[in-house]
């Protein structure tokens, strides 16, 4: 095999065989395809796309490039979510528990933030002492007692996915739909679920901008489980407005936990009781307890409690608060008819809650809580959304990516995606 004959294929759109896909992977991973080669062949990919055959197959080479865990030992179905990514998407951390409570194993592989949305890792992380790090035997013990777990991917899951992906950021071909998809789904499948419930979320706040391009991701990621004998589902949600009312580390944990005591923001309520139940039909067990009296009679606080002391966390210590706080006050009264999930995303992650290179730290206090949500009716002068962050200097800039974030009119209605807008089998 030659690199150049598949990046030829690829530019001249005569099609990929599976054998080219298969060499292709696995000679970048052992770095006899150089950078530049593979640069050419992702960007070729990006302008002519994959057909079905193709994304799957490279999925295919993508996993086998590393480890596939495998659960059987475990005396439950295996099921988990992924999420393509928002501002105040928490939904994992009430979300594991209760599918648990419901008697599923939730083996989660989790990331953390970049750029304007968070990661799940650096918001557990705001517990103090809860450790992202686990082998795998620590990962079966955690799920064999508790029925989740939600930590780090280890060095093994999918290596090609992980070189591909850096070279793909400084190549511009991030933005290529069968990239993502078999980058996302490698991982996934070798995570080793036996069911998978995926969350794509469509908006300002989001990867995909567009209604379309969320479904074409979402079909081609259903595909390509679909091939694998796992059984996919797609949600299509909306990430126009921040998820709930918190938007950090620190902040959201402290909003999941209300959730699981029953409470919380209405909209975050009501994706975790829809993507649970989505996730235990796929297992298998739609017929059994139902996720939102999990979360009313206690039996997810009690998954998430053990889980989180499985991890070394206490579920009862204090969680970290930023030493600075700053309001943003509602300028005249009205209807608030627009909260852009992008502006408060990135006042987020300047204010310290999210990092700009992954060696960056977090701050795990820094955030934003927004005391209104489009729709509210708000009055002149009333707090809108308070800012959070370790040091006073941190608000300008926030405040400058607030500026036209929102809007307030003195009658209307918001122009928003519906909560759950489709979805995909
Ligand atoms: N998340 C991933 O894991 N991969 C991508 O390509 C994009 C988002």
């Amino acid at each position: 095999m030659d690199a150049i004959d598949v990046i030829r294929a690829k530019r001249d759109r005569t099609g990929l065989t599976g054998e080219q896909i298969d060499w292709a992977v696995d000679a970048y991973t052992r770095g006899a395809i150089a950078e530049e080669q593979m640069a050419a062949l992702a960007m070729a990919i990006l302008l002519n796309g994959m057909t079905r055959t193709e994304v799957s197959r490279w999925t295919d080479a993508m996993i086998r490039s590393g480890e596939r865990m495998d659960w059987s030992a475990l005396d439950r179905p295996t099921t988990d979510k992924h999420s393509t990514g928002g501002v105040g998407d928490k939904i994992t951390l009430p979300l594991a528990p209760v599918v648990a409570a419901c008697g599923a194993a939730v083996p989660q592989l989790s990331g953390r933030g970049l750029g304007h949305t968070g990661g799940t890792l650096d918001k557990l992380e705001s517990i103090p002492g809860w450790r992202a790090s686990l082998s795998t035997g620590e990962m079966l013990d955690v799920l064999t007692g508790t029925g989740a777990v939600v930590c780090a991917a280890g060095g093994g899951l999918a290596p090609a996915d992980r070189k591909l992906y850096a070279l793909r950021d400084v190549t511009g071909t991030v933005e290529s739909i069968p990239l993502i998809a078999s980058s996302i789904m490698s991982k996934k499948i070798a995570e080793g679920t036996g069911a998978l419930v995926l969350d794509v979320k469509v908006g300002s706040g989001a990867f995909m901008k567009t209604v379309a391009d969320a479904r074409e991701l979402a079909e081609t990621m259903v595909g390509i489980g679909t091939d694998h004998g796992l059984r996919t589902v797609a949600l299509l949600t909306a990430m126009d407005r921040p998820l709930g009312r918190a938007v950090g580390n620190a902040v959201e944990v402290a909003e999941s936990v209300e959730v699981l005591a029953g409470a919380g923001p209405s909209d975050v309520v009501e994706l975790t009781v829809a993507l649970a139940r989505e996730m235990l039909a796929a297992a298998g067990l739609a017929d059994g307890k139902d996720p939102a009296d999990a979360l009313q009679d206690g039996s997810a606080m009690d998954v998430w409690r053990r889980m989180i002391s499985a991890q070394g966390g206490d579920p009862d210590a204090a969680l970290p608060v930023a030493n600075e706080a700053h309001e943003v006050t509602a300028p005249s009264s009205g209807v608030l008819t627009r909260l852009d999930a992008y502006g408060v995303g990135v006042a987020a992650w300047r204010l310290g809650a999210g990092r700009a290179r992954k060696e960056d730290p977090v701050s795990f206090g820094a955030g934003i809580i927004c005391h209104a949500k489009p729709g509210d009716t708000v009055t002149e002068g009333q707090p809108l959304l308070t800012l959070h962050a370790d040091e006073p200097s941190r608000f300008d800039r926030a405040l400058e990516s607030l500026d036209g974030a929102f809007e307030i009119t003195e009658s209307g209605t918001p122009d928003l995606h519906p909560l759950i807008i489709d979805r995909i089998a």
